[in-house]
C-alpha cells in the first residue's frame, strides 16, 4: 500500500529547510547504502550524524507525530532519524532499482529497527526539476511518485524502487524508515481503511453515535490483537 500524506511541512518550513541545506556540507550518498544499492546509487547526502541533519530530522519527527494521517497509516513504533539527499541534473544523479536494507542501526542513538515502511518527504516542488520520479513496484505494477514540497509518501520497504535520473534542476528530499507496531502489511492496511471509514462516520454522525463507538472499539481491539510494542 502506498499512502501519500500532504502538508507534513508548511511551505515556510520547506523554504527554511532548503535555506539551511543549501549552506551545509554534502557527501557521497553511498555512505549509507548496502552492498547492492551502492552499485546503483549516485546522489549526495547530508552526513547522517551531522548537527544539521539531526536538527532538521527532529523537526520532521515532531511534525510526523502531530499528523493523524501519517500515524494512522504507519502506526509507528520507532522512526529512524531522517536523512537528506539531493539529486542534481548537472551530475546525472539517480538511484537505480533496489530494495532497502531490512534492518537499520543508528550509530548515535543505538536505535535499531526493522524497516517495515520507507518514507520520502519531498523538499523540492515538481516544477523545479525534470525526472527524479520515485518509482515503486508492487503487485499492481510500477507507480511514479512526484509530490509537492512538504508532502510525503509511505511505501513498503520490501518493495523494489528507484529514483529516475534528474535531467533538469535539483531534487531535494528527506528519506527514512520506520518500524510499525503492526508488522503485517495487510493487517496494517485493514486498520488504516477502518480508521479512515470511522473518521468519515464521525464527521457525519458525531463521535457519540452508538455504531461509531462500537467501530472505534473494534479498531482498538484489532490494534490490541496485532500490535507488537
Ligand atoms: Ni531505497
Amino acid at each position: 500500500m502506498l499512502v501519500c500524506v500532504p502538508n507534513v511541512l508548511s511551505k515556510d518550513d520547506v523554504a527554511d529547510f532548503r535555506c539551511i541545506m543549501d549552506g551545509a556540507d554534502w557527501e557521497d550518498g553511498r555512505s549509507t547504502a548496502g552492498a547492492q544499492s551502492a552499485l546503483v546509487k549516485k546522489n549526495e547526502q547530508l552526513p547522517p550524524d551531522s548537527a544539521i541533519a539531526r536538527q532538521l530530522g527532529d523537526r520532521i519527527l515532531k511534525a510526523l507525530t502531530a499528523n493523524p494521517r501519517f500515524v494512522s497509516a504507519a502506526i509507528p513504533l520507532r522512526i529512524f532519524p531522517p536523512l537528506f539527499n539531493r539529486y542534481a541534473a548537472a551530475d546525472s544523479h539517480h538511484f537505480g532499482i533496489h530494495v532497502d536494507n531490512a534492518v537499520r542501526g543508528d550509530y548515535l542513538t543505538g536505535m535499531r529497527i526493522r524497516t517495515d515502511l520507507s518514507v520520502t518527504l519531498f523538499l523540492s516542488e515538481p516544477d523545479e526539476y525534470d525526472g527524479g520520479e520515485l518509482v515503486i513496484e508492487d503487485f499492481y505494477g510500477a507507480h511514479e511518485i512526484k509530490l509537492s514540497a512538504g508532502d510525503l509518501v509511505l511505501y513498503p520497504a520490501s518493495s523494489l524502487h528507484m529514483v529516475t535520473p534528474v535531467t533538469r534542476g535539483m531534487r531535494a528530499a528527506s528519506f527514512f524508515w520506520l518500524q510499525s507496531m503492526v508488522r503485517d502489511a495487510h493487517a496494517r492496511s485493514l486498520i488504516f481503511d477502518l480508521d479512515s471509514a470511522i473518521q468519515n462516520l464521525v464527521d457525519r454522525l458525531g463521535r457519540d453515535d452508538p455504531e461509531t463507538v462500537k467501530l472505534t472499539g473494534i479498531y482498538h481491539n484489532l490494534i490490541r490483537y496485532w500490535a507488537e510494542v
